[in-house]
């Protein structure tokens, strides 16, 4: 009799385990950002792609939500997710004690990054290797309803800098305009994957300024990329104290962009797009303002380009996250490796692919066209350290190596 009690409440412990195994496998399935097969070979892609305005990969779900849309329910489960994935997370690194010391929720300030750029730059895949961090929400592209157009003062700046702001308080209170756009172009929110593991279910959880404030407030780290807004209005948001914002602006060789544009049915009808001497223009521009704003805030300007990203992704996006004062992840590691070390196709690798992607252009474009852009860029080329092609031969050649070393001087 007692044997056979045992028995049972051996089988009974044991079927318990299996359940609580089972529950806590719900949570713990899509802790970190891990890619699948199907996924690795969309990823493949990232630095080819770049950034599109409408068809960019779809990103996957970090965690797939399953009920009905209960606000309150919805904010608790984010909160223990959060908590959660960062477990073994050393905040030290990121200069607090713990986890609360990031919530805006629990009266903390966030790890904000903001990405500056312009059109056909590779923010897609640097914004990807941000949001692969556990925790993030990534803001994208709150820009995106100013449509083809860089904001380089008034009269657009300074709803551009109240919006951007107020995204990174997660007050989105007044922004009708950002939030009617969406509505039309969910692309603009299906980026930011922990906002859309929800949305994607519910669509009206996106435009609603309530939940998407309280919702963005349980994250530690926000990231935002802009490919509108030039690098001299963002001395407007490094100015504020509490913000505590971090910069890095990525910078993409001209003849590169202008080959990527070349594709984009977007950009023809923009000059900011289109007209490689405004682009140029804007380079210089952001040269002059990355010197000022490294001199006063040593710490919170990096620059990167695009070229040095793509070959050499894993130490830049190292040398990111240290510039950040982010601990590298699992999920992040991961995403790096996908991009280094894998096969494509059995034949070249990811690395090989990467590698040659930010030179396409050379085999692309005819000299003449080359010439017409170096025309319009030569300043610009020389400060960010981008070689001249002398003529077809010379670009052809396999010596001639666009890139040369460069130096921000204030
Ligand atoms: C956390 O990071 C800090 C500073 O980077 C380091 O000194 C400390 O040893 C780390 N703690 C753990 C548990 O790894
Ligand atoms: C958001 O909250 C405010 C104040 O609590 C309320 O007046 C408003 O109707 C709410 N908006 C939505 C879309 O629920
Ligand atoms: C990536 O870079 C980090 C830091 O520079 C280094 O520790 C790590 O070994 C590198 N990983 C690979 C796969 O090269
Ligand atoms: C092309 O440019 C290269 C490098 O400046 C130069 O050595 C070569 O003579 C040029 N060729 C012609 C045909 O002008």
């Amino acid at each position: 009799m007692l044997r056979r009690l045992n028995f049972y409440s051996i089988c009974f412990a044991f079927g318990l385990s299996v359940l609580l195994i089972l529950a806590g496998s719900r949570y713990t399935d899509n802790t970190n950002y891990r890619p699948s097969t199907e996924s690795r070979r969309n990823i493949r892609n990232y630095l080819k792609i770049e950034d599109g305005e409408n068809n960019s990969p779809q990103p996957l779900p970090t965690n797939p939500y399953d009920g009905s849309p209960n606000i309150e329910k919805i904010l608790e489960k984010t909160r223990t997710k959060v908590k959660l994935d960062l477990i073994n997370y050393n905040f030290t690194t990121s200069g607090v004690q713990k986890l609360e010391d990031l919530l805006i929720e629990s009266g903390g300030n966030p790890i904000r990054s903001l990405i500056i750029s312009t059109w056909r730059s590779g923010t897609t895949f640097l914004g990807e290797v941000l949001n692969t961090m556990p925790g993030n929400f990534y803001h994208y592209e709150p820009l995106l309803n100013f449509n083809i157009v860089q904001i380089r003062g008034p009269p657009y700046s300074d709803k551009a800098l109240s919006t951007i702001k107020g995204m990174f308080y997660c007050n989105f209170n007044n922004m009708e305009e950002y939030f009617e756009y969406g509505k039309v172009h969910l692309h603009q929110f299906n980026h930011n994957t922990r906002l859309w593991d929800h949305c994607k279910y519910k669509k009206e959880l996106c435009f609603d300024a309530n939940f998407t404030s309280k919702f963005c407030k349980l994250f530690p780290f926000q990231s935002m990329k802009v490919v509108r807004l030039r690098l001299r209005l963002v001395q407007e948001l490094l100015d504020d104290k509490q913000l505590n914002l971090k910069v890095v602006l990525l910078i993409r060789d001209p003849r590169g962009v202008m080959q990527s544009r070349k594709h984009r049915d977007f950009c023809k009808p923009a000059p900011d797009c289109w007209r490689p001497e405004l682009l140029c223009a804007d380079m210089i521009s952001d040269y002059v303002a990355a010197g000022r704003l490294l001199q006063q805030y040593p710490n919170r300007l990096m620059v990167i380009r695009y070229e040095e990203l793509a070959l050499n992704p894993n130490s830049t996006a190292h040398k990111l996250l240290k510039f950040l004062k982010l601990n590298p992840t699992s999920s992040f590691e991961e995403f790096i490796h996908s991009h280094t070390t894998l096969d494509v196709a059995g034949v070249s690798s990811t690395f090989r692919v990467s590698r040659e992607v930010p030179f396409r252009w050379k085999n692309v474009l005819s000299f003449n066209n080359v010439e017409e852009i170096q025309l319009a860029c030569k300043d610009a080329m020389d400060l960010w350290g981008y070689r001249m092609a002398h003529n077809a031969s010379h670009l052809a050649s396999k010596e001639f190596n666009p890139l040369e070393p460069f130096k921000v001087t204030q």
